[in-house]
């Protein structure tokens, strides 16, 4: 019973401690934490170093289809390299059920361009575009006994969005099933009417994007979809919050004991709608957009104050100098045709860590939360992961918080040409993952090309 690995000398953070202890790995599980521990065939040294659960990255979109001639920049190859890159061990992508289809169809076809292609773990949510009889009643309960334990529900975007009506039948089917219901909350009709008087008096840059999208449209759709998720009788997460607005809606919900759980994203944090009006402003587009300073305040409030439960990327990658990317065709035509989305799965850790736990607004436990144990408790992976403690997986990641770094597109692993945080200087990197006691990235390298990653089925999420 020799230990395979053990991570030595470091200091261990969970959401709820910090210490000093040493972590001993068999059989890509953690087996032993304590002081001193001996004998094992290999000794990370990890003095210095933060040692910390595996960032979960619980809304990042890969290989998803985003309308006629456009490609996602981003294959499950790149984009968990670049995940693996950036601190994280498990990442939740989207199976998109386009209409028409059943779930197991959309199911096959996306484990199929992840098998074999993963560095770090996936586990996928379903989006439910087509909620028929058959998907409710059936599939959706069926799978959520298989692992599929959560499913995004869109109010807006053409080939995606539900009436009320579908999301409180789809709700009622996360009801039965167990499984967790997640919500793009903004008003598809709002948006449509704004954007055609825009186009309509000539506006049709990148940042008439953000001004067709404002604040209202996402505050609205939030307020109705806590009050159809109270109508049915589910918890509800509602996904990248951007503003003041909506965030109140939340945390009004929640102090009436409603179980509505918020996720915000790093370009809430540190973008505004004025990165859309800049030379290639279509790079930073994305929904909902960027807001303003205030709404950045507003972020790292409900941060601080735990309205938000998870920070993820919504990593949706496209490229700039591509006509299937951002500069599809239509995009001169109008920001209607920009594809919505931008890249940030390897940057999301070193962002909340600098702007957060280096800038003294949130500690060590907090940021472990809120990157990696909270997606596992909110999505039935915990304590499989999301933690360090006897039994769990032994995803790993090792940071040093001292490293100096300025996000550049060279540094980055992603499949996107850009990065919409270029020349953004941050303190603290991830220097070492480990996926199921298989270091995956080490010193900026990759040691094996061998994808280690596996799907993970998942529990039902407690409520
Ligand atoms: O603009 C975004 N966020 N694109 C990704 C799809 C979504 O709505 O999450
Ligand atoms: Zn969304
Ligand atoms: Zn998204």
């Amino acid at each position: 019973n020799n230990l395979e690995t053990i991570v030595k000398g470091g200091t261990i953070a969970t959401a709820s401690d910090i210490f000093k202890a040493d972590i001993g790995i068999r059989g890509g599980k953690i087996v032993a934490i304590a002081e001193a521990l001996e004998g094992a065939d290999e000794i990370i040294d990890a003095t210095g170093r933060l040692v910390l659960p595996g960032g979960i990255d619980s809304h990042v979109h890969i290989s998803q289809p985003s309308g006629e001639g456009i490609v996602m920049a981003d294959d499950f190859d790149s984009a968990t390299r670049s995940a693996a890159f950036g601190g994280n061990t498990t990442l939740m992508p989207f199976c998109f059920q386009e209409k028409g289809q059943s779930l197991r169809e959309a199911l096959a076809w996306y484990h199929c361009l992840a098998e074999g292609k993963c560095h770090v773990d996936v586990s996928f949510h379903l989006i439910v575009s087509d909620p028929t009889p058959q998907v409710l009643g059936q599939e959706l309960p069926a799978l959520a006994e298989e692992g599929y334990t959560s499913f995004k529900m869109f109010m807006t975007y053409d080939d995606l969005k539900l009436t009320d009506r579908e999301i409180l039948e789809t709700m009622s089917a996360a009801k039965v099933s167990g499984a967790r219901a997640m919500i793009h909350a903004e008003n598809d009709d709002a948006i449509a009417f704004l954007r055609d008087q825009a186009e309509l008096a000539g506006d049709i840059a990148p940042k008439f994007h953000a001004s067709t999208r404002p604040v209202p449209v996402e505050r609205e759709a939030t307020h109705r979809a806590i009050s159809l998720a109270e109508i049915a009788g589910v918890p509800l997460v509602v996904v990248h919050v951007s503003n003041r607005e909506a965030m109140e809606e939340i945390a009004r919900a929640r102090a009436r004991g409603l179980k509505i759980y918020g996720e915000t994203c790093p370009q809430y944090l540190v973008l505004t709608a004025e990165d859309l009006d800049i030379p290639h402003g279509a790079k930073n587009v994305c929904s909902p957009p960027p807001r303003d300073q205030a709404s950045q305040v507003a972020c790292w409030e409900g941060i601080e104050q735990g309205i938000f439960s998870v920070f993820s990327s919504d990593h949706c990658p496209f490229r700039y100098e591509d006509t299937a990317g951002k500069k599809h065709p239509g995009g001169e035509k109008s920001f209607r045709w920009i594809p919505n989305g931008i890249p940030g799965v390897e940057t999301r850790l070193p962002i909340l860590f600098s702007e957060g736990v280096g800038k003294g607004r949130i500690d060590l436990r907090r940021f472990v939360e809120l990157t990696a144990t909270n997606h596992a408790r909110l999505y039935g992976l915990y304590p499989q992961k999301g933690t360090i403690a006897i039994g769990s997986d032994a995803d790993i990641v090792l940071w040093d918080p001292d490293m100096e770094m300025t996000i550049t597109q060279d540094i980055l692993h992603h499949g996107s040409d850009y990065t919409p945080y270029e020349g953004f200087r941050v303190t603290g990197w991830p220097v070492l993952t480990m996926v199921r006691g298989r270091t995956v990235v080490a010193g900026g390298r990759m040691p094996s090309a061998d994808p280690v990653g596996m799907h993970i089925a998942r529990s039902k999420p407690a409520a």
